[in-house]
């Protein structure tokens, strides 16, 4: 079985998406800082295209979570590999993830995260897949939604590789 990448969004309109994202978030936090928490590895090459487009203070550390094996559905099963470094009580939480399939991932974590007492939390995602929903999570800042295809690039993989592909696209199986 061969597989071929199929282009979905291309760079510029990334580009475009991430720096409106970043305008928006800069307005509502306004002020304040905010505390981007990126979710490796997917998450890796949003997180710093858009720390660069915001303009109020930014931190920002890391997390892994394993959700994922070597196929494209989730397994429900949340465990942390990598946690923060830092503490985030009293901090404004964003949290920035590639893509929202299933909501499991987020849905575990977003829970785990509430009880460290960040002064707030919100969740933001370059793509979203809302047909594939289970769990019940609101993404606050979306870049795209997508349909239920799956997808690579920027950041995001399929068995580990294409995460380095400056654009998004559909892996296709010939
Ligand atoms: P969820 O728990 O089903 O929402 O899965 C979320 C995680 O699965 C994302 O953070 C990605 O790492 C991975 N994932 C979901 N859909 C895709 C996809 O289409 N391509 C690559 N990774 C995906
Ligand atoms: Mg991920």
């Amino acid at each position: 079985m061969s597989e071929r990448i199929r282009e979905l969004i291309s760079e510029a309109d990334v580009a475009a998406k991430i720096a409106e994202l970043g305008a928006q978030i800069s307005k509502d936090y306004e002020g304040e800082s905010v505390f981007l928490l990126c979710i490796l590895k997917g998450g890796v090459f949003f997180t710093t295209e858009l720390a660069k487009r915001i303009t109020v203070p930014v931190s920002l550390d890391f997390m892994s979570v394993y959700s994922y094996g070597a196929q494209t559905e989730s397994s429900g099963i949340v465990r942390i590999i990598k946690d923060l470094d830092t503490s985030i009580e009293g901090k404004n939480v964003l949290v920035v993830e590639d893509i929202i399939d299933t909501g499991r991932t987020l849905a575990y974590l977003l829970e785990n995260l509430k009880a460290r007492g960040p002064k707030s939390l919100k969740l933001c995602a370059l793509l979203d897949k809302p047909d594939r929903r289970v769990s019940n999570v609101s993404v606050d800042y979306t870049g795209f939604c997508i349909p239920d295809e799956f997808v690579v690039g920027y950041g995001m993989d399929y068995d580990q590789n294409y995460r380095n592909l400056p654009y998004i696209g559909v892996v296709e199986f010939s």
